[in-house]
């Protein structure tokens, strides 16, 4: 479901505003926390005497200390009637401590129908406040997502406004743009992943796609079983043998004028993981309607690239499956021939994401040889044991990648950390029957997910290349910051800023033009 709340950019100051709440900002400051200073939208003297005390006095009451995010809120007449007035931490007034503001704000105008507050903070939003009132932005949309299929949807509903009182310069207005084609590009992929699966099969995902290329001009091809049967998509048609909904891949393509580099993304797109064969237990099986969610990201990264002005060609691949139990699903044992013509012996059917990412990598390899490969998928149980919800893990040899993909994590508000591509473990995947097989044979632990990471990197070609596992962050267990119980989208804002932010796609060696 598309964010609901609007934000507008209004010219004048905090008290005009006819919102019925309104945020003053609060600094964590040197001392003492403090409240803006004159400036765009706000009049610090006059906001003072409709206050029930002045904000600083205030603030001392609440005892704030402007940490990003904290709230104190009370009601007050600014002048026309009484309106809910919030003293909203800022922190630092760092694009990190502004996401977090904007989330808290967003949170506490539920129920209300039009929040304001000044951006008088980022004056100069021309040299560092962009970021900042883009996060601002990005944080508070995010947090206003709902995802309910209930006849009644419960809690309060999201504001339909959102006033920036002062941001009604040309900068300020493509900062907010900014900051929301990255939310609404992550409310996008959320939509995706938090459909239930008994809708959201292969075909349904591929329609989705096509839907959203036309909406944002992009070519969109797709594959159904009989194509990818005579093409030679042997993995992907293997884990989805199972499911009387037959897989799909789904290639889009974003072509800038003269692009500086071609990049291709890779999404795990498991519409639902019952583990095959291999059964799942349901505890493990309830969630897997998000399996899909790296499908989901590409689909959401590529909805926002135009709009973004990314300098970099970007075709997105979806190789999509439901991994069902079933008298037609592919037994462990089988051995399956993936597209780039190795054989891959099938020990474990619940290891199916890295089968069809592999048909998926060895199609971009053959045909597309692109500057780089970055792959995104709920790969592995180990990654989310490793690192937790709060940071994926990243695989790569290419340094400048990794190093250009951490630091995208890190400005994104999506940290990202890299976990080794272990060569001796490499060993572990060696098959008696075939050229490899799906699951590591224990002679070095369990290292789950760099055994998935190392299966991938076989079908990379060579090619610079990236592996994001986010089985961690991919699902969220409640409302919190900018996330929202269910499907995250994570690394939708990530991978949106490496392929759009400032530098053109950096990482890339000597692969840009
Ligand atoms: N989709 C799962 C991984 C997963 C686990 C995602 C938890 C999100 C949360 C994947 O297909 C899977 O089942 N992986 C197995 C691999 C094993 C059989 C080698 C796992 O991690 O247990
Ligand atoms: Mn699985
Ligand atoms: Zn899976």
């Amino acid at each position: 479901m598309p964010i609901a709340t609007e934000i507008r950019p209004v010219p004048g100051t905090l008290i005009d505003s006819a919102a019925d709440l309104v945020a003053i900002p609060v600094v964590r400051g040197g001392e003492a926390p403090t409240v803006p200073a004159a400036g765009a939208g706000v009049e610090p003297a006059e906001l003072d005497a409709r206050l029930p005390a002045s904000a600083a006095e205030l603030v001392g009451h609440y005892e704030l200390a402007g940490k990003p995010g904290e709230i104190a809120q009370f009601p007050a007449d600014l002048g026309a009637g009484l309106v809910r007035v919030v003293l909203l931490g800022v922190g630092d007034a760092a694009p990190a401590d502004l996401r977090a503001a904007g989330a808290a704000l967003a949170r506490a105008a539920k129920g209300h129908t039009t929040a304001a507050t000044t951006v008088a903070l980022l004056e100069a939003v021309a040299d560092g406040g962009a970021d900042a009132l883009a996060a601002f932005v990005e944080g508070a949309l995010l947090a206003s997502y709902r995802f309910s299929l209930a006849s009644n949807t419960k809690g309060a509903a999201p504001p339909e406004n959102l006033e920036l009182v002062g941001a009604d310069s040309e900068d300020a207005a493509s900062a907010v743009g900014r900051g929301e084609a990255l939310a609404r590009a992550t409310a996008l992929a959320r939509d995706l992943i938090n459909t239930p699966s008994a809708e959201k099969d292969p075909a349904w995902l591929a329609a989705r796609a096509g839907v959203v290329a036309a909406k944002s001009g992009l070519h969109v091809e797709v594959w159904d079983e009989h194509r990818l049967q005579r093409d030679g998509f042997g993995a992907l048609l293997a884990v989805g043998a199972g499911s009387d909904r037959p897989p799909r891949l789904v290639r889009v393509d974003y072509r800038p004028k003269n692009p500086a580099a071609h990049i291709v993304l890779v999404g795990k797109g498991i519409t639902f993981d019952t583990g095959g064969l291999s059964l799942k237990p349901n505890d493990n099986m309830k969630l897997m309607k998000t399996d899909m969610s790296g499908a989901a990201v590409v689909l959401g990264v590529m909805s926002a690239l135009a709009g973004l002005g990314s300098p970099v060609a970007v075709t997105g691949l979806l190789p999509v499956a439901e991994n069902a139990f079933s008298g037609s699903a592919q037994r462990p044992g089988d051995v399956i021939t993936a597209y780039d013509g190795r054989t891959i012996e099938v020990l474990n059917t619940d290891a199916e994401g890295r089968l069809v990412m592999a048909d998926a990598l060895g199609y971009a390899v053959a045909e597309l040889a692109p500057d780089a490969l970055v792959d995104v998928a709920t790969l592995t149980g180990a990654a989310k044991v490793a690192l937790g919800t709060g940071t994926g893990a990243l695989f790569s040899d290419d340094e400048a990648l990794a190093a250009a993909l951490s630091e995208a994590g890190q400005e994104s508000g999506e940290p990202v950390w890299r976990l080794p591509l272990t060569g001796e473990y490499r060993d572990a995947l060696d098959s008696q029957v075939a050229d490899l097989a799906n699951i590591g044979n224990g002679d070095y632990g369990r290292p789950g997910a760099a055994e998935a990471a190392l299966f991938l990197r076989e079908f990379t070609g060579g090619l610079p290349w990236a592996h994001l596992d986010i089985a961690g962050p991919g699902r969220s267990a409640s409302d919190e910051g900018v996330l929202t119980k269910g499907g995250t989208g994570f690394s939708t804002r990530l991978l949106l800023r490496w392929l759009s932010g400032g530098e053109p796609a950096a990482g890339l060696g000597g692969g840009v033009a």
